[in-house]
């Protein structure tokens, strides 16, 4: 008889070997990945995949394990994936002492959902390498030791592997998460192939190795803010987007949410995509409006919703080098361009080659790496090429902080600026994000209903819109833009069905909005009035992120290089209430390129919930404003000070501004 879902659970790693599981097509599996270990290293790579398992086990899982390794590149132990569905659950489902740790196990399951992760048997959630654990055997202990912790233990998580429960407190997070964390010498992407080849780390991407993807939801609205306001940069008389042509490519993790926004942002949008899987998924979950193949037939249909003013977004199932180059022969003016393919990634599987199908791709990247890096360059020359006769005619491009530019740089594109150090074009923080929300305050707040119910989602919806509207009335003109699309988003949060997985919402909010929304949370959970919710964030935000060519490329003092203001978010964090907190190298943009970190906070009603909340989540945003403002930016400076006036113990240091004669008089 099948045990039931909390037995297994409590089982963690059963003590019998389970039967041997077939691949299972339908699902979209990760790319092979490339051999890269010495035969002394495929050895150690087997002996650390043992090291979960008793003795007599090992002969027969060796060779299993062997043969993963030789034709995966990975170490998955497929055959330990548990039979029941994965998907978040209702809190009460969820085996365990202590309603904190419950929490935690709903969020991991949602970011391995069928629904929500990119490649899920492989334990990807989103960005082709964003792993929740390196394999099923991590996945089985961690839950295990999640039922069985206390509220006086804390759960310490080493890149996926669970190292163990070790006493600590009730105010303590019950879970510490690091992912990808190196000796920076050891950050290469080679690095990351060798040593999660061996099973020793992994990269956690941001929300997919912290439990706190939302699907694509999460990232929707940002996408909307960039769309809503790279169409007041380029609106000459206060017009709108409708009209206007947007085109990027990626229908991925995150890059799925790019129609959607585009719909919401009122513009028509094609979005090219590569992989049909990737397609046929957004289509059926009706993030995308239409599906073109034949690359004269998209631009017959360009045209058509052109001229009639249509807002509708088009996926065109194949290269995006295509689109740019065939809207240039046809004289297609394009409004606005990005790029959303997974250029952080980009030898394995993150971008893929003109003129070679996605088969053939993938073949080559695990057969004759080489020459699919020669043909991933060409064709971002190609592909910047084909960008740069756009914006000559007036298109107005921006990098959407996956590196493309860096990439194109790297492959000898004519992407650089006139002084040799910039990028010809601005990335989205540079230009949106970071002046006109990170600055602020404003970022990617969300939370998820534990209790699985949409009435309760529905009536959180409520509360943060009477929240805001409240709040706009007082609010400074700085922010008063924000406020107004934040209500706009909310309002019409539902309408849009927004959920794939568990019952979340993201919201963008500053220190004070985000407060003040967690209690009045906190106070209709009291009251009975809604289950638990768990708050997070993405970790793409004010505070948890330092990354030069992303969150914080609008940072121009040099410190842009630096990763203090991550890790002091993530040790501040951790002492002032989170239920877990989580540090990565990697994400986004790329191994080596960034340091990230987020929360998760579970608000059960108490009074203990409130004080946490307010003592955290005023430090979580208001850490990287004052760095952001001793950056000397504009906004940040401004929105510090007004802290400074809500909360007398914050006492920041501002920054002077020095004019610029007196330095230039020197030289
Ligand atoms: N959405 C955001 O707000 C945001 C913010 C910052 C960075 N990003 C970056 O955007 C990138 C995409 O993220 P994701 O989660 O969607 O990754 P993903 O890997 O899930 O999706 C990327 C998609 O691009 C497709 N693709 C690759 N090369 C292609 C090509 N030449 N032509 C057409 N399609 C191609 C892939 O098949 C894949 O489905 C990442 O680098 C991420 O860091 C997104």
């Amino acid at each position: 008889m099948m045990s039931s879902f909390k037995d297994q659970i409590l089982e963690g790693i059963p003590t019998s070997i389970p039967a041997l599981k077939k691949k299972e097509e339908g699902i979209n599996h990760a790319p092979i990945r490339k051999q890269i270990l010495t035969e002394e290293e495929r050895k150690l790579a087997l002996k650390n995949a043992l090291r979960y398992f008793p003795k007599e086990q090992h002969s027969v899982l060796a060779k299993e394990f062997l043969n993963e390794l030789d034709t995966l590149g990975r170490i998955y132990m497929h055959r330990f994936r548990p039979d029941y569905k994965m998907t978040a659950r209702p809190i009460s489902d969820y085996p365990g002492k202590c309603e904190q740790a419950k929490a935690i196990m709903l969020m991991i399951q949602n970011n391995l959902d069928y629904a929500v992760a990119q490649h899920p048997h492989e334990l990807i959630t989103y960005g082709g390498n964003g792993a929740v654990f390196q394999n099923w055997i991590q996945y089985r202990l961690t839950m295990k030791y999640l039922a069985e912790m206390s509220n006086e233990q804390t759960l310490v998580m080493y890149s996926g592997h669970p190292m163990g429960l070790f006493p600590s407190h009730k105010d303590a997070p019950r879970v510490v998460v690091t992912n990808g964390m190196m000796i920076p010498n050891y950050s290469q992407p080679d690095d990351w192939e060798k040593f999660n080849a061996l099973g020793v780390t992994q990269y956690g991407q941001m929300t997919a190795g912290s439990y706190m993807y939302i699907g694509p939801q999460g990232i929707v609205h940002g996408t909307t803010i960039t769309v809503l306001n790279a169409g007041r940069k380029i609106s000459k008389n206060g017009e709108g987007l409708e009209g206007k042509l947007f085109v990027t490519a990626g229908l991925g993790g995150m890059s799925g949410a790019q129609p959607k926004a585009a719909n919401i942002a009122g513009c028509l949008s094609v979005t090219a995509e590569i992989n049909a899987k990737a397609v046929q998924t957004r289509y059926s979950q009706g993030w995308v409006d239409e599906v073109i193949a034949d690359v004269d037939e998209l631009c017959a249909r360009v045209r058509q919703a052109k001229a009639n003013n249509e807002i509708v977004s088009i996926a065109y199932q194949g290269n995006i080098v295509d689109v740019w180059e065939a809207f240039d022969k046809n004289d297609i003016y394009i409004d606005l361009g990005s790029d959303q393919t997974s250029l952080h990634n980009p030898w394995a599987g993150g971008y893929y080659p003109a003129d070679m199908t996605l088969e053939e791709s993938n073949e080559m990247m695990a057969n004759d790496p080489d020459e699919f890096k020669k043909r991933v360059q060409s064709t971002l020359v190609r592909h910047a090429n084909s960008v740069n006769k756009h914006t000559a005619k007036g298109t107005y491009f921006f990098d959407y902080g996956n590196a493309f530019l860096l990439e194109a740089s790297r492959a000898g594109a004519d992407v650089m600026a006139e002084n040799g150090i910039d990028f010809k074009y601005p990335s989205y923080v540079q230009d949106i994000m970071g002046p006109m929300c990170f600055d602020y305050g404003f970022g990617p707040f969300r939370w998820v209903c534990a209790s699985g119910m949409a009435e309760d989602l529905q009536k959180t919806d409520d509360i943060a819109c009477a929240v805001l509207e409240k709040m706009k009335e007082t609010s400074p003109d700085e922010i008063q833009q924000q406020m107004a699309d934040n209500i706009q988003w909310i309002k019409g949060a539902q309408e849009n069905k927004l959920v794939v997985g568990s019952q979340a919402r993201i919201l963008y909010a500053d220190a004070e909005g985000r407060m003040k929304i967690a209690k009045a949370f906190n106070d209709a959970i009291t009251d009975g009035k809604i289950g638990p919710v768990v708050l997070g964030r993405d970790h793409h935000d004010v505070s948890g992120t330092d990354s030069p060519y992303r969150e914080t490329s609008n940072i121009y003092d040099g410190s842009k290089f630096t990763a203090d203001m991550a890790i002091q978010n993530v040790i501040g964090d951790s002492f002032r209430g989170a239920t877990w907190v989580s540090i990565h190298n990697g994400g986004g943009v790329g191994w080596g390129e960034v340091i990230n970190g987020g929360f998760g906070m579970l608000l059960d009603g108490s009074s203990d919930a409130e004080r946490r909340l307010k003592s955290m989540l005023h430090w979580d945003v208001n850490n990287g404003i004052s760095r952001r403002s001793w950056a000397r930016n504009e906004g940040a400076i401004y929105a510090i000070n007004r802290a400074m006036e809500i909360e007398p113990n914050l006492k920041v240091t501002v920054p002077a501004i020095v004019e610029d004669d007196i330095i230039d008089g020197l030289f």
